[in-house]
């Protein structure tokens, strides 16, 4: 179907006012995508962000690929970045703060200094033909990235120019896009903030673990909704808010003692009865269910050491009277803390901590978890390799 011009103005109008509600950036990314696709029929786009003077790429959709089922989120976690310069069209849009429309990439006049840079169409077996570049700019003129559109499609499907007038929509609502670009980066400062915090006190948590536990955590969840038929609408909603309180599952360790923290040998008895009141100190930090945000946060910390077969801590929850958020990530933060190594221990040979995973279903973790765990594996790997550990 495709949209009059009004109908158009008027779905970008309320879209402004869905943005506003998104806290997570990955989420919110997605959502920009998605609808600026979906109103001008562009089977593909990307987003990249301004990061240390560079373009990185942060976000992608491709339709065809997914139907080839060549893009899975394989794709998203993928982390490359471009300069701002001339010379490629994301670089020459951020440089100039002005948008392209170009009707094939591959006609490209000689004159122009940018040039359409091919490898990831050649890797994904993909052919790239319009495309649209909106640079994404703050009210203080700053621009801080840029969406690019790939492919308007017409009735039949087959690729055509995207319209004159699509891009001045689009200009007008990469305005309202940023300003939510520039918001949910602050949450996400905000709280990598105060993992910072926890990870002074207990060095074990890392910012590349937390990352990588809130990126396995929406994998699980999103692959679970599926089978377990959600609603796009739900599946969206909780996946905004997963992300954000699954990397704050251990802030609660801030209440522990350095002594215990940092004790460089196993932990005795006693040490360790302290060592788990992080789980119910950590739950008291979003005690008062103000947002969704708190409640899913408090359900996290708090079992996120029970286990399966109910013989986990702190209240020996078992099965599903366990919810679902502690059940995810249960699973992936003891996937993280056996695959990384960590200074008091190797890491885990891969095949050894599959094994493991496997031989815990049904006992530590829950055994459609780990089953769908292992049927993404190849996702997990790559939010491994997104997030590294740093020395
Ligand atoms: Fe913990
Ligand atoms: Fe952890």
């Amino acid at each position: 179907m495709q949209l009059d011009d009004d109908d158009k103005l008027s779905q970008f109008l309320k879209i402004n006012d869905e943005l506003n509600h998104i806290k997570d950036i990955d989420s919110l990314l997605d959502t920009i995508l998605y609808k600026t696709r979906r109103l001008t029929n562009a089977d593909a786009g990307s987003i990249f962000l301004l990061e240390n003077k560079n373009l990185n790429f942060s976000y992608v959709q491709n339709d065809t690929l997914r139907r080839r089922d060549a893009l899975n989120n394989k794709q998203i976690y993928s982390s490359f970045s471009i300069p701002i310069d001339e010379k490629s069209i994301a670089g020459y849009v951020a440089l100039k703060g002005k948008s392209l429309n170009i009707d094939d990439v591959h006609k490209v006049n000689d004159t122009v200094p940018y040039s359409f840079n091919s490898s990831f169409d050649e890797i994904a077996g993909y052919t790239t033909q319009s495309m649209m570049t909106i640079p994404l700019i703050t009210t203080r003129s700053q621009v801080i990235g840029v969406m690019q559109i790939i492919n308007a499609k017409d009735e039949l499907g087959n690729p055509v120019p995207f319209k004159t007038s699509d891009e001045n929509y689009l200009n007008f609502f990469a305005g309202s896009a940023t300003s939510a670009i520039e918001k949910a980066k602050m949450t996400r400062e905000m709280i990598l903030r105060m993992i910072k915090m926890a990870e002074l006190r207990d060095p074990k948590e890392t910012g590349s673990h937390v990352n990588r536990v809130g990126s396995y955590a929406i994998e699980i969840f999103q692959k679970w909704a599926e089978q377990n038929n959600l609603k796009y609408r739900e599946i969206k909603n909780y996946k905004d808010i997963l992300r954000i309180s699954a990397m704050l599952h251990d802030v609660g360790k801030v209440s522990i003692s350095d002594i215990i923290l940092k004790k460089p040998a196993r932990l005795n008895e006693g040490e360790f009865k302290i060592m788990k009141t992080h789980a119910y100190q950590g739950a008291k930090l979003f005690h008062g269910n103000v947002s969704d945000l708190d409640t899913l946060s408090y359900d996290i910390a708090y079992t996120h050491h029970e286990r399966w077969d109910g013989r986990g801590y702190p209240r020996m929850l078992k099965g599903k009277n366990i919810p679902l958020a502690g059940r995810i990530v249960a699973l992936a933060d003891v996937y993280d803390a056996l695959i990384s190594a960590r200074v008091y221990k190797p890491a885990w040979d891969e095949a050894e901590v599959i094994a493991l995973l496997k031989k815990e279903a049904g006992h530590h973790f829950d055994p459609e978890l780990v089953e769908i765990f292992i049927s993404i594996y190849d996702v997990i790997k790559a939010i491994r390799n997104k997030f590294p550990d740093k020395e």
